[in-house]
């Protein structure tokens, strides 16, 4: 048996990973090319988004470890091989920037730290309001492996954090737990920030559009740190210009890297970040992928299997 590693990286990445999965699973044989002969012999494939069509054709493969949270580009290639279960990465180190990433920038929006920065350019001194954390409202979209943690941590600081999801899952502490359309538009109107960590799926896909946009509360922000493809951009810069929104922090986009000439690049109330809100971790996710890897040969159900239905 053997195991592929393949995915669209540069050969430096691709031998770091190498490197780590090797150190947690000692003793196996890697792959590094579906199309090598022995690409018959794999039983698990561990990919970073591979081009569609290269898990076609490995007819002893038993699971695919995504090294990504976020399986919509996976899910996307028709050619997956049917029946073979899908896990996503769930990286502890993850969750950890993740939840970094949505305290900074929550409390850069709630203390204004933005605004004061773009008066920096301008040799402006100006204090803004200071408002507490308890009188700022933030709704987590998404209250799962991320999500669940983000709105944990908000509220450990202090901030009245309320979590939305499809199931009303049982929200953690100190966190308001909603579901379903009739909730959402109530709570968007209350927020102050709105952090999105939704899946992209059929459901979500430009989940943002001018409709959604204009149940905000005037002035609020929009946090997006799942994907650009939830976003309508052209109905986003509308917001922003007429000052429905009063900031958007993106760290994902439709298009990516942003093209240099995107309006986002220069627009004084947006904050752009490369795709870096929550990277996964070699050093933790080996391990991830090792644990996985013994459960499928122990006979038992793999860690955080995708529902193909659901498209998460
Ligand atoms: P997850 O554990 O699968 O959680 C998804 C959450 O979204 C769940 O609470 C789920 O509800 C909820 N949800 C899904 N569809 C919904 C819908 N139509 N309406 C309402 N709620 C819905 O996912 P995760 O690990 O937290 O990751 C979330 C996303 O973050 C990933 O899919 C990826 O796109 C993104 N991400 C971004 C970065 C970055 O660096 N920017 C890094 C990693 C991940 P239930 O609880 O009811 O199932
Ligand atoms: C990053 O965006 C991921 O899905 O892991």
């Amino acid at each position: 048996m053997a195991l592929l590693l393949w995915g669209q990286w540069s050969d430096a990445q691709r031998d770091d990973w190498l490197a780590r999965l090797r150190a947690a699973l000692p003793g196996e044989d890697w792959v590094l090319d579906p199309q090598a002969p022995r690409a018959a012999e794999v039983e698990l494939a561990v990919v970073a988004n591979p081009p569609p069509g290269s898990l076609r054709g490995l007819p002893r493969l038993r699971l695919i470890q995504s090294l990504w949270a976020g399986v919509d580009r996976l899910l996307d290639d028709p050619t997956l091989p049917p029946g073979v279960p899908i896990a996503r990465m769930v990286d502890p180190a993850m969750n950890e920037a993740m939840t970094q990433t949505a305290l900074w920038a929550t409390l850069s929006l709630h203390r204004g730290f933005f605004q004061v920065l773009a008066q920096q350019r301008e040799a402006l001194w100006r204090p803004p309001p200071q408002a507490r954390a308890a009188e700022c409202q933030v709704l987590v979209l998404g209250l799962g492996e991320l999500g669940g943690r983000v709105a944990q941590a908000l509220a450990a600081q202090g901030y009245a954090v309320s979590g939305w999801s499809r199931s009303r899952r049982k929200p953690p502490p100190g966190v308001l737990a909603l579901s379903g359309d009739a909730e959402l538009a109530p709570a968007l109107g209350r927020a102050d920030v709105v952090i999105n960590l939704l899946p992209l799926t059929a459901q979500t896909r430009d989940f943002f559009d001018a409709s959604r946009l204009a149940q905000f509360r005037r002035g609020a922000a929009l946090v997006n740190l799942a994907r650009g493809a939830q976003v309508d951009e052209v109905a986003l810069l509308a917001a922003l210009d007429d000052g429905r929104l009063g900031h958007a922090v993106l760290d994902v986009f439709r298009q990516e890297p942003l093209p240099a000439g995107h309006a986002f690049w220069r627009h004084p109330r947006v904050t752009v970040l490369p795709h870096t809100a929550a990277q996964t971790d070699p050093r933790s996710a080996a391990e991830v992928v090792a644990a996985n890897l013994a459960r499928l040969r122990a006979g038992q159900t793999p860690w955080h299997l995708v529902d193909t239905g659901r498209g998460y």
